[in-house]
């Protein structure tokens, strides 16, 4: 199988959906931002308070690039904003764009201590950067979903549109 690269902003359920895809498809489910603070030995917070946004950028670029074979990647939301981390993941497999309404996604990430954009931004700012990049989602993936429905049928429709069924 095809890897499967999940996008989409924060909130949007990619962790959640890649860990109901994993073991509906019985592969292995990798989180990229996870993988990053593992390799890197710092959390995401720790990465972008003392080297900054952009060298986080260059991680993912870099790490996306091990991803193993047969595998659900979760990746972080501004992963495949950039054009080179979106090309890696095209290359290995399928990029699958998540397409959550912004309030379903804020939602889930009002006062997340642990997501340095939601910390330094407001709820209008955070929907601008939801417009600006959706457009870029679109553009960089190859399948999207709504992804305000039920599990099941996000699920379901990622399967289908994916060819895995
Ligand atoms: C980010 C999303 C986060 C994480 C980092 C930056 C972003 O991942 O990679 O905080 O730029 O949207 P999630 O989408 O899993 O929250």
């Amino acid at each position: 199988m095809k890897n499967l690269y999940l996008c989409g902003f924060m909130g949007c359920g990619k962790s959640h959906m890649g860990r109901m895809l994993s073991e509906r498809l019985h592969c292995t489910l990798v989180d990229l931002d996870a993988y990053i603070e593992e390799k890197e030995g710092m959390t995401i917070p720790e990465i972008f308070e003392k080297y900054g946004e952009p060298h986080f950028r260059s991680l993912e670029e870099k790490y996306i690039r091990e991803m193993p074979e047969n595998s659900i990647v979760a990746t972080g939301g501004g992963a495949i904003i950039n054009p080179v981390t979106a090309e890696s993941a095209r290359k290995a497999g399928v990029v699958v764009f998540l397409d959550a309404d912004f309030e379903l996604c804020y939602k889930r990430i009002k006062g997340d201590t642990h997501r340095p954009l939601v910390m330094k931004n407001t709820k209008e700012q955070l929907h601008e950067l939801f417009m600006k990049r959706r457009e870029i989602y679109l553009a960089h993936s190859e399948i999207s979903v709504n992804s305000n429905a039920k599990d099941t049928e996000i699920m379901k429709e990622i399967i289908t549109k994916a060819g895995l069924k």
